[in-house]
């Protein structure tokens, strides 16, 4: 069994190792994006240094390593009914600009990974993946060589994915072919499925690192063209490596993460692991409250378009929950001083602005109760409406109108 490292602790090692390949180790880049208007939030570690990738502006060294601060709100729905997603995360990374290019990026990515000096995990719960082809584009023999006669991966474990999982694109700019790699959790995280195996979409193979080689150059309406110079982006997601190395389920189980929901149970009374509707309330909480907290703390305030907004539906989603746990005072301001706790070694400026942050946290939470409130009157009016005219149940027509004219949440009405 490998040995247990915390998510503080990963992420310096990470740095470490990459610095030890000369890389320069630069500080998270702000989640709010500049001079990139095709994205509201920074969502990868490569995303901040798009000009680098094309060549447009020259890097402070072709060779850097990051640990990037990404939220991605895609499926914000679906947070918190299962323990997979969350809409903030860390993501590790590795980068040349024009630099090395697959030979390294996989050596490296095998040796941090297996080495027991660095992360240490079991080789032979590894599978490599890389780019199967398509019309367009062809198979990635290359870095299928590589896995197999550089770092000695016998052939069949070396699985061939199409666009769909290997080739990295997101919004415009630089992307191209990518290699995965998956880690086995064991048959106790499988499906039981006889045909389950890397890439089934049970939790038994879950994907730790991505190598992307970034070729081309996307125009945001699908027509590539050939980078002048050959990169690499590298992407690990820095809790899916912590879950992996303390064999926990979940981002939510592993120690910062759990320390916010513990901070959030001591509130609520909620334990988590004890109710299905309670742990969506919990998970819900402790991945807002993160979120929030950095883009606070990255300058976002809460409005009513664009990032404004986004920070405003996780407060007032995160707030709903607590409402949901039986909290009727403002608390989100307190459990964001655990967020800023655990993250604190590795962004100093949360302890600088914490008393800023949490000012804003509280008032956003105390501007939505005034809703709650003003909504729940008017809710309790429209609900005597329809029994005095006899109606058994609540329209959709008012309901929406609570929703759309008051912003009172549709699931507090139902
Ligand atoms: N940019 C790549 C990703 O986000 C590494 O997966």
């Amino acid at each position: 069994m490998h040995k247990s490292y915390g998510v503080n602790e990963i992420r310096e090692m990470f740095l470490k190792f990459y610095e030890t390949k000369e890389h320069l180790r630069l500080p998270s880049f702000s989640l709010i994006p500049q001079n990139d208007a095709s994205l509201l939030l920074i969502n990868s570690g490569m995303a901040p240094m798009k000009p680098y990738f094309t060549g447009e502006v020259e890097p402070p060294r072709h060779r850097v390593c990051t640990c990037q601060k990404c939220i991605r709100t895609g499926d914000i729905e679906n947070i918190g009914k299962t323990s997979r997603h969350g809409t903030y995360f860390e993501m590790l990374g590795n980068f040349s600009f024009g630099d090395y290019f697959k030979k390294e990026a996989i050596a490296w990515c095998w040796e941090f990974l297996t080495s027991p000096e660095w992360l240490g995990l079991e080789a032979d719960r590894l599978y490599p993946s890389v780019f199967a082809g398509d019309e367009t584009t062809p198979a990635d023999e290359e870095a299928f060589e590589i896995w197999n006669k550089d770092v000695g991966i016998a052939a069949e474990r070396i699985f061939r994915f199409g666009k769909a999982d290997n080739f990295w694109e997101h919004g415009s700019g630089p992307c191209g072919p990518c290699s995965e790699v998956y880690y086995d959790r064991g048959p106790e995280y499988g499906c039981g499925k006889p045909d389950c195996t890397v890439g089934c979409d049970c939790d038994r193979y879950i994907e730790v690192w991505n190598n992307v080689f970034s070729q081309f150059d996307n125009d945001g309406q699908g027509n590539y063209t050939e980078l002048k110079q050959k990169n690499i982006d590298v992407g690990a997601g820095l809790e899916r490596l912590a879950c992996v190395s303390q064999n926990v389920e979940s981002l939510f189980d592993i120690d910062t993460v759990m320390n916010i929901t513990r901070k959030v149970s001591g509130i609520t009374g909620a334990t988590y692991g004890q109710s299905h509707q309670k742990d969506v309330s919990l998970r819900v909480i402790t991945d807002h409250i993160r979120s929030a907290t950095m883009m606070i703390c990255d300058g976002v305030l809460p409005s009513n378009e664009g990032r404004g907004y986004v920070l405003r539906r996780l407060l007032r989603r995160a707030a709903r929950h607590g409402k949901l746990l039986g909290v009727d005072k403002p608390f989100l301001f307190e459990v964001c001083a655990v967020v800023i706790q655990e993250n604190a070694s590795a962004y100093p400026d949360l302890k600088e602005k914490e008393p800023y942050i949490t000012r804003v946290i509280r008032m956003e939470e105390e501007s939505f109760a005034k809703t709650i409130d003003s909504g729940m009157r008017i809710f309790t009016e429209m609900l005597d409406g329809h029994k005095e005219k006899g109606e058994k149940t609540f329209s959709g027509a008012d309901a929406f109108k609570l929703y759309d004219t008051y912003g009172f949440p549709i699931d507090l009405t139902a």
